[in-house]
């Protein structure tokens, strides 16, 4: 097996459309994963877990900020979706004394923005999600994978995503 079972790049050129994204994922999502996002300031990762909500059927997605102060946001919705923002912290102890490792479960899912700041962390079946700014309004998404079950999940969300 390789490293990265799977990985593929997804480009939007409005906040809608990447809201657009974000909800073909929360729709998908699966009781249990944990989905980390990798992006500098203003990327586009928290405009991605509006989506991601809404997908998810999350009732108030203006609900959905940045928790960079309070560390986890815990929005009700098919899936209990926990949402947090690794940017202020020194270290990964802050969210392990928040429970991090037990926030994930067969009816909820996890969406943590500045993952790549905790890596010690982040599950090693998590979708990666990394974004980059192209243009003032492009963005690149690049999904991947570092595990064959999260690599297969992403596999089959990305051939059922209209072209
Ligand atoms: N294609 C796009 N996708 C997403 N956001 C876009 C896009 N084009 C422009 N934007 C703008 O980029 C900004 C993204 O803000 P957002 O809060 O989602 O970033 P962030 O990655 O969460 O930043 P932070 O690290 O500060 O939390 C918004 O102002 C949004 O309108
Ligand atoms: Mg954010």
């Amino acid at each position: 097996m390789t490293a990265n079972p799977f990985e593929f790049d997804v480009e939007t050129s409005s906040p809608h459309e990447t809201f657009e994204l974000g909800a073909a994922l929360g729709g998908a999502l699966a009781g249990g994963m944990t989905v980390a996002l990798i992006g500098p300031l203003g990327a586009g990762k928290t405009q991605l877990v509006k989506g991601i909500a809404f997908g998810n059927a999350v009732g108030d997605v203006r609900a959905v900020t940045s928790p960079t102060f309070t560390l986890l946001n815990e929005y009700p919705g098919r899936l209990t979706l926990y949402h947090l923002d690794a940017y202020r912290l020194p270290g990964s102890r802050a969210l392990l004394g928040l429970g991090f490792d037990e926030l994930a479960r067969p009816d909820s899912a996890v969406v943590i923005e500045w993952a790549d700041r905790v890596p010690d962390i982040i599950p090693t079946d998590a979708v990666v999600i990394e974004i980059s700014p192209t243009g003032p309004h492009q963005r690149s998404l690049r999904f991947r994978s570092t595990e064959a079950v999260s690599g297969q999940w992403l596999e089959a969300f990305r051939a059922a995503r209209p072209v």
